[in-house]
């Protein structure tokens, strides 16, 4: 609510309104059409909004049935891979990839992948691959696992598992790093097709190339990307899932989470709806002020590739016929020391929506104090980082306050599975409902077929 450079309390009531009517369309009848019972008009093709209803759906057959749903059949076999492999690789890209990498940094402990067995909680370490064609990548990290001395894995420090997600089953990037991780796969379980069969874990849609060539080589637990959900909202799905329960994240949380967010979304007025108010502050500002840059200011290292997984699904989604605002992520303090100076002086064409986290996951650490003070922090040896970092977030905010920069508070109490459910949930939330207030069909994603269809042909695919 800035003179001059912001948005003001009027703007905002009447938007509101418009937003609680397009909240009520996509719960109503683009359900009903996504449910069949309604038709589809081809403007809305595709529709994509199952990812609303799905946290719910996937709890609810949990509670019916713990062995026998897909969340029950998942939990058992992440339980028993914790006791065979050490690492697990993770192959897919875009919507594919980026909430897993998401959750995997915010729901564990940092530096993860550095922690002995133990620490770990016997749960494997991570890694993601299958999103580029960086030839120097593939080939560190199948010498990581000792894919090189082609032999045999022995105990479960040397077993890894594959975990291959394309919801196309088609995607080049993924398909190609699949046949090389396989060789690798193969070669680790000694030819032997049943443990083979028992590291890999396809998450790929039906009847896709991925389905056709994991059910020829006899896999027979794989894991869907239903219809009705896209890559980019598939992060509650088994494509956010399947990885979150190999590291022994807490799934129920998560989903349930996303499922609160959901019900505050259905049930609150427009004026105390969180995810309303989102699209709303920044919305009137790109249209009031031309402010088409949104910085996602993240102030916790935790949250970087939530900050990347938003960029992804907001760029995508959103940036089409000419419109769209442009995504940043900023981990600070961090990037207050690369990008602040053009943010406190440079063009007013950006709001900063920052991402606040009030309690951190271990106990606060001091500066302390030393008998020489040299470097002259004594006097701020009993601040704790927690209480720096929040000196510098004020201070943040009033530098941009006071040149009239508009900026965003979002607290989330603790960066662990029930408040990142409700982060995730939310911005899918908005990002579908500033998609209908655009008159945009934030689902699908035509623009990146040009790209592909041109590497093909270059490629001499047909
Ligand atoms: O959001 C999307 O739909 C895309 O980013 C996809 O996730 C990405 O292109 C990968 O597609 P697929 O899962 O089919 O391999």
């Amino acid at each position: 609510m800035l003179p001059n450079h912001g948005i003001d309390q009027d703007q905002m009531k009447q938007l509101l309104p418009q937003l609680g009517g397009i909240r009520d369309a996509m719960m109503t009848t683009e359900l009903d059409m996504l449910a069949g019972k309604l038709p589809t008009p081809a403007s809305m093709e595709p529709l994509d909004a199952g990812f609303i209803t799905m946290p719910d759906r996937l709890l609810s057959e949990y509670e019916a049935n713990r062995q026998g749903s897909e969340l029950g059949r998942l939990f058992k076999r992440a339980t028993h891979l914790h006791k065979i492999v050490d690492r697990v690789v993770v192959l897919g890209i875009g919507g594919s990839y980026m909430g897993a990498k998401a959750i995997l940094e915010s729901c564990c402990q940092p530096y993860w992948n550095e922690l002995s067995r133990g620490d770990r909680g016997s749960k494997p370490r991570m890694y993601f691959e299958g999103n580029n064609f960086d030839n120097d990548a593939t080939q560190a990290l199948l010498h990581l696992l000792g894919a090189h001395k082609q032999q045999p894995a022995t105990s479960e420090l040397e077993r890894w598992a594959l975990v291959v997600i394309s919801k196309s089953g088609g995607t080049l990037e993924t398909a190609a790093a699949f046949r090389q991780f396989l060789v690798a796969l193969e070669s680790s379980t000694g030819g032997d097709r049943e443990k083979l069969i028992e590291l890999l874990v396809p998450v790929t849609g039906m009847g896709g190339k991925l389905h056709k060539m994991a059910t020829e080589l006899g896999v027979t637990d794989l894991y869907p990307v239903p219809d009705g959900v896209g890559g980019r909202c598939s992060i509650l799905s088994a494509v956010g899932l399947v990885p979150a329960a190999m590291l022994g994240v807490n799934v129920v949380e998560l989903l349930q989470g996303a499922s609160a967010m959901t019900k505050h979304f259905c049930e609150s007025k427009p004026e105390d709806n969180i995810v309303l108010q989102f699209v709303a502050a920044n919305h009137l500002l790109e249209k009031h002020r031309d402010i088409n840059i949104r910085v996602m200011s993240v102030w916790s290292k935790a949250l970087e590739s939530f900050g990347m997984w938003y960029d992804q699904l907001s760029a995508e989604s959103l940036g089409k016929n000419l419109l769209g605002f442009t995504p940043l992520t900023t981990v600070n303090t961090r990037d207050l020391h690369s990008r602040h100076q053009q943010h406190q002086q440079g063009r007013r064409d950006k709001v900063f929506n920052n991402i606040i986290v009030d309690e951190y996951r271990f106990d606060s650490l001091a500066i302390g104090s030393r008998s020489s003070d040299a470097d002259s922090l004594n006097e701020i040896a009993e601040k704790t980082l927690p209480e720096v970092m929040q000196a510098a977030i004020e201070g943040t905010n009033q530098a941009l306050r006071d040149d009239g920069r508009p900026y965003t508070n979002l607290h989330i109490p603790q960066v662990d599975e029930l408040h990142m459910g409700q982060l995730f949930q939310m911005m899918m939330l908005a990002t579908a409902v500033e998609g209908r207030l655009m008159g945009i069909n934030p689902y699908g994603q035509p623009g990146v077929e040009a790209y592909k269809k041109n590497m093909n042909r270059l490629l001499g695919r047909k």
